[in-house]
């Protein structure tokens, strides 16, 4: 089979390398011939475990090509894959005009019999526009439209295409169905289920997957906040509900809130459509809010931790990346958190292992001073704080913290530490849900059992 990918993003790469590497010849098409020559030497412009050795290898064996030309791509290709952004506009609907423009072009060069997918998120209805859309451009071109939304987690990107936990194709044909099987092949007969339906629920499916994971964590980040007002610790609340096979353990770890090029858009995108097709989705409007306003009060939760105010105090920031193992700081809650300290008058500094580089560009402070080098970053802070679970971040020294620092409050947000370790070792230690009267233990019992007692 021969596909073309169009779109050399993380979805689009990912999804071209991956089939290349199951014996697919893939076409990766990208209007930016300099990120094609780019990728023709092996350079790749993002940051993903594995993607990097799997486009060489398969660029050098023949079967995966980069190419601007969509005549190069379309005409041989069994199946097109539109994998091009779609960007949040103002008013939180996707901007489509990338997908529409990418469609009208494809239209234009198909020959033979085509399944052109859309594997970028789209709101419900779009499959179908596209369909619309191509048959003016190309009346006589033998075609059909399906939705194949991409399930890819940035971080694990080549890890959960490999490993899918299921493949959604929705599509109106038996015979696009048929192309869409072949070419999953490998992974059906591996044993992924592939969810056959029509094009509406395939694209409703990705968007409700997404927006009920981002209800999922600030559930949890919600919980975290009653832990900290009645003593109660989240982690454990967490690990017994995850015990509950119906609720599972992941995505249940709280946080300063979600956000990645994902979750935000595409739950505003759901609410929207919502609200267009006139079946409000409450709880997705309301965890829009909740996680906006967890974001924008995190600067707060430091100047709390630091006594009420961080004016005049060095405060070091570690982790900008809105997760690990990726350099992605889109919505990061570091783009509230850095911004929010320097208003409050705090001398911040900032360390990330791969997102330095970004949130510079995001961030417009010159008085920020980035670090590469961790030692750099936290000397003479008054207060550390953890805010993307990066490896670097995770065993650090308490005497070397001590000796390094200028103050003792560590604030961690990603509840990275143990709690009772860090008060021993003299921090004026934070977290989230997990309150410090937990182990402040009074005449030898905890607060929370003498609270219970009284
Ligand atoms: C997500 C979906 O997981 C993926 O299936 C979809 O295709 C794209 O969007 P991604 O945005 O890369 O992937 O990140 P993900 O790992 O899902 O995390 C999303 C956000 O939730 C991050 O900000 C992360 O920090 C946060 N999160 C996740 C938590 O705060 N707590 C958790 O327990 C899990």
């Amino acid at each position: 089979m021969k596909i073309a990918v169009i779109g050399t993003g993380y979805v689009g790469l990912v999804t071209g390398a991956c089939l290349s590497e199951f014996g697919i010849e893939a076409w990766c098409v990208d209007i930016d011939q300099d990120k094609v020559d780019a990728l023709r030497r092996g350079e790749i412009p993002i940051y993903e475990p594995q993607l990097e050795e799997l486009v060489v290898s398969n660029h050098e064996e023949g079967n995966l090509h980069f190419t601007t030309k969509m005549s190069e791509a379309v005409p041989q290709a069994d199946v097109v894959m539109i994998a091009v952004g779609t960007p949040e506009m103002k008013t939180g609907e996707a901007d489509l005009q990338y997908v529409f423009a990418a469609a009208e072009e494809i239209a234009r060069h198909l020959s033979g019999y085509t399944v052109v997918t859309t594997k970028s998120t789209v709101p419900v209805g779009t499959s179908r526009a596209i369909c619309a859309r191509m048959k003016t451009v190309n009346p006589t071109a033998d075609f059909d439209v399906a939705s194949n939304p991409e399930f890819l987690r940035e971080g694990s990107a080549v890890m959960d295409f490999m490993r899918p936990d299921r493949i959604v194709v929705g599509a109106d044909t038996e015979r696009a169905h048929e192309l869409m099987q072949q070419l999953y092949r490998p992974l059906v007969l591996g044993g992924v289920h592939l969810e056959a339906s029509n094009p509406e629920t395939s694209e409703l499916a990705k968007y409700a997957a997404n927006s009920f994971l981002a209800v999922k964590v600030t559930f949890i980040n919600e919980v975290a906040d009653l832990c900290d007002e009645v003593v109660a610790d989240v982690g454990a609340v967490s690990r017994s509900m995850g015990m509950d096979f119906r609720i599972a353990p992941t995505f249940l770890n709280a946080g300063p809130g979600y956000g990645g090029s994902c979750f935000p858009k595409d739950t505003k995108a759901f609410a929207r459509m919502g609200r267009e097709f006139g079946a409000r989705q409450t709880i997705v409007d309301s965890v829009i809010l909740a996680n906006n306003r967890r974001k924008e009060m995190l600067a707060g939760k430091v100047a709390e931790a630091c006594g009420g105010s961080v004016k005049g105090k060095n405060v070091a920031v570690l982790g900008v990346a809105f997760k690990p193992n990726t350099d992605d700081v889109r919505e990061s809650p570091a783009l509230d958190l850095l911004p929010g300290l320097r208003e409050a008058g705090a001398n911040v500094s900032a360390h990330d292992p791969k997102a330095l580089f970004q949130v510079q560009r995001e961030v417009d402070d010159e008085t920020i001073t980035y670090h590469t080098d961790l030692e750099d970053c936290i000397s003479d802070a008054d207060a550390v704080v953890v805010l993307t679970e990066w490896d670097d971040y995770k065993e650090l020294e308490p005497d070397w913290l001590h000796k390094k620092m200028r103050g003792n409050t560590f604030v961690d947000f990603r509840n990275l530490y143990d709690t009772e370790e860090m008060l021993e070792s003299g921090f004026e230690y934070f977290s989230v849900g997990r309150p410090r009267a937990l182990y402040q233990a009074r005449d030898g019992r905890s607060v929370a059992l003498q609270q219970a007692a009284e």
